[in-house]
């Protein structure tokens, strides 16, 4: 079953185990607003577990925006899912997004840009355009209402069961990234950060591990000091291995 937390007010992690021998779990995040909107969607084969866990707090037919900061299975694999259960829904996606992604989504989804604001009522979402940070069409929207950069694949980390953390997890975080490599390059990397730092979050709602609630210096600054970009020496994912996936 789905872990279901409210992370500020309104907003909701939904939260799958996706590893456990890893402790890595995947979240989307719950808008519950005028306009209700999804940021991220999960992953396809997780819908009916995700789809119950929405509707305890929403009717998902009312889904307004479906905010898609790449299109890839653990942030848009159910997002036909939600499309079809939501007559008035609509995929939100990068200008990249739409010109080389568009074909996934079931509806013609509605392009955003730096410029972009959704009012969702309470709540407004805009959007950092950070290209390669991890895919080319890459965006990680916020919302100034309460501080929160949804940042997708950005401050990755363990999860160990708490929704929201005021811990240091750098030191896992950037394990984690040197062995994953899905940063190409530096300059993509500091251009992402320093948007994100330009908008002062408060809240790093990443959808892999804990939503970080304190430490945003921290953090940033873990992600500049150490190379996590580029090639890397020995990725676990290239590796063969004998472990159902
Ligand atoms: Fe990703
Ligand atoms: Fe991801």
């Amino acid at each position: 079953m789905a872990a279901v937390d409210e992370i500020s007010p309104d907003v909701y992690r939904v939260n799958v185990m996706t590893d456990p021998d890893l402790d890595f779990t995947t979240s989307f995040f719950l808008i519950r607003d005028e306009a209700p909107t999804l940021v991220e969607t999960g992953f396809r084969r997780a819908f009916d577990e995700t789809y119950r866990a929405v509707s305890e707090l929403i009717d998902p037919a009312t889904l307004r925006y479906l905010v898609v900061p790449h299109f890839e299975g653990d942030e848009s694999g159910a997002l036909n899912g939600f499309l079809s259960r939501a007559p008035h829904s609509v995929a939100v996606c990068s200008p990249i997004g739409m010109a080389v992604n568009a074909d996934l989504a079931d509806r013609d989804p509605m392009v955003v840009d730096g410029d972009s604001e959704l009012d969702l009522g309470a709540h407004r979402l805009r959007f950092l355009i950070t290209p390669y940070v991890h895919t080319w069409e890459s965006m990680l929207p916020y919302d100034p209402t309460t501080g929160t950069v949804f940042c997708s694949d950005v401050f990755i980390g363990p999860d160990g069961g708490h929704a929201i953390t005021e811990a240091d997890q750098t030191d896992h975080m950037i394990q984690m990234y040197k062995s994953v490599g899905i940063f190409p390059s530096r300059a993509h990397l500091d251009h992402a950060l320093d948007k994100i730092e330009a908008v002062h979050p408060r809240t790093l709602a990443c959808h892999h591990g804990s939503v970080k609630a304190g430490r945003i210096g921290t953090y940033l600054q873990a992600l500049r000091e150490h190379d996590v970009t580029g090639v890397t020496e020995w990725n676990p994912m290239l590796e063969p291995t004998d472990r159902p996936r």
